[in-house]
């Protein structure tokens, strides 16, 4: 009994370790679209601010996405900011000239060991390449985690990472382009975890013996 609780606190423990190594940026899920598309990701906040609650979590929509639409996520409450659009848009009903700006969502709680998604619906523009967005976190000592970093032209990106939607021309492996990305990270995730739980293991097994 002592040896299979010390071993599954062990293996859980590995288990927070890989998972908190993996998901350490604000990241979309699905985070691989076709351009043009409807799509529905999930921004993930996956920690607050040195050992901090988040309790504010503010999305800015790129230019050239559009129809955006936020989930609606009890108990935060989510504001929907319109910002002018640079070229009006003529429809056989009327002028649009202006276009969500910002998303926020505040009055939740999010602990710092446990994550929350932040879901959004919305019209991707005709591209290819990586769609960066930028999130802004606050938590309730008042520090903030700015995700607004994207790479220069060397590749280096500085601050913390915005989150980003990675856009390409459908393939065969990717029909609907939505969830290829994902896939990998998840296979990735399991693999590390996999890993450090047989470390962790073979460490508690050495412990065990020395102890008997
Ligand atoms: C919250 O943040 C401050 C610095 O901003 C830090 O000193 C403190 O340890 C953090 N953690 C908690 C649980 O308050
Ligand atoms: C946008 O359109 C509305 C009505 O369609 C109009 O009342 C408003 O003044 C327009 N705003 C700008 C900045 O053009
Ligand atoms: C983060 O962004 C917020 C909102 O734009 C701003 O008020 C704050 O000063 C920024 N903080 C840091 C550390 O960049
Ligand atoms: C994606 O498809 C469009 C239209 O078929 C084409 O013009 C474009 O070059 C393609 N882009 C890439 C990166 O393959």
């Amino acid at each position: 009994m002592k040896f299979a609780a010390t071993v599954s606190a062990i293996v859980a423990s590995a288990v927070l370790l890989a998972s908190s190594v993996v998901e350490a940026h604000v990241t979309t899920n699905p985070s691989a679209a076709t351009p043009g598309s409807y799509f529905q990701t999930n921004f993930r906040v996956p920690h607050g601010c040195e050992g901090n609650t988040t309790d504010y979590v503010r999305v800015e929509i790129p230019k050239g996405v559009s129809s955006v639409k936020p989930r609606a996520l009890y108990p935060w409450k989510t504001e929907i900011e319109m910002v002018a659009l640079e070229t009006p848009i003529t429809t056989p009903t009327g002028t649009i000239n202006s276009t969500v700006g910002f998303v926020t969502w505040s009055g939740g709680l999010i602990p710092d060991n446990m994550y929350e998604d932040f879901g959004l619906q919305m019209k991707l523009p005709q591209m290819t390449g990586n769609l960066y967005w930028s999130v802004y976190q606050r938590c309730i000592n008042g520090g903030w985690q700015n995700w607004t970093g994207v790479p220069d032209a060397a590749g280096k990106t500085s601050g913390f990472p915005a989150a980003v939607i990675a856009i390409a021309n459908a393939t065969t492996n990717n029909a609907g382009g939505s969830s290829g990305g994902d896939k990998a990270s998840a296979a990735h995730g399991v693999f590390q975890t996999l890993n450090l739980g047989h470390l962790a293991l073979a460490g508690a097994s050495a412990l065990l013996m020395a102890i008997l």
